[in-house]
C-alpha cells in the first residue's frame, strides 16, 4: 500500500531522479505538483544537488508556463487567446473572468481558489472560444458561461 504515492518532500523528489542536469525539468515538475509552486529555497536545493547554476534553474522555471514561482490557486483557469479564439471574442471572455475573479492575467484570488492565465492555443480551435478549467477544456464559451464555470467550481469546493 502507498507504493505509488506521489513524493511529498524535496528529499523524496530528488531521490527519484538521477542527480544530474538532465533531471532538472522532471524534478521541477514534481516540485510543482507537490508544492503547487516552486519555492526559492527548494529551487536552490535542486540546483545544488543537480549541480546546475541557480540562474539556470530560475531560467527553466520561468520558461515553462506549467511551472510557477508563486503559489497558485486551487483551480487554474486558462483563457485561450490564440488566433482562432481571439476572432471569436476571447477578449470579452477574459474580461468577464477578470471581473468575476477580481484579478488580471497571472493573478491569484486572495482566497487562493483561482489563478487566471491566458494561453496561446490549447489545441481545440474548432470549438473556440475555449476556456480550460484545470484539466478540462470548455468550448463555445460565452460571457455568462465563464461566470457560471467559475461559480460552479467555487461552489463545488464549498460543498460539505
Ligand atoms: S486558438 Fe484557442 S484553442 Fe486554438
Amino acid at each position: 500500500m502507498g507504493a505509488c504515492q506521489p513524493p511529498r518532500s524535496i528529499d523524496e523528489i530528488l531521490a527519484r531522479h538521477p542527480p544530474e542536469r538532465s533531471s532538472l525539468v522532471m524534478v521541477l515538475q514534481d516540485v510543482q505538483a507537490a508544492y503547487g509552486y516552486l519555492p526559492v529555497d527548494v529551487m536552490e536545493r535542486v540546483a545544488d544537488v543537480l549541480g546546475v547554476a541557480r540562474t539556470h534553474v530560475y531560467a527553466v522555471a520561468t520558461f515553462y508556463r506549467v511551472l510557477s514561482l508563486e503559489p497558485r490557486g486551487r483551480h487554474l483557469l486558462r483563457v485561450c487567446m490564440g488566433t482562432a479564439c481571439h476572432v471569436r471574442a476571447a477578449q470579452r471572455i477574459l474580461e468577464a473572468a477578470e471581473r468575476r475573479l477580481g484579478v488580471g492575467d497571472g493573478g491569484t484570488t486572495p482566497d487562493r481558489e483561482f489563478t487566471l492565465q491566458t494561453v496561446g492555443c490549447v489545441g481545440a480551435c474548432a470549438i473556440g472560444p475555449v476556456v480550460q478549467l484545470d484539466e478540462t477544456a470548455h468550448g463555445h464559451m460565452t460571457v455568462p458561461g465563464v461566470a457560471a464555470l467559475i461559480e460552479g467550481a467555487g461552489a463545488a469546493e464549498g460543498e460539505p
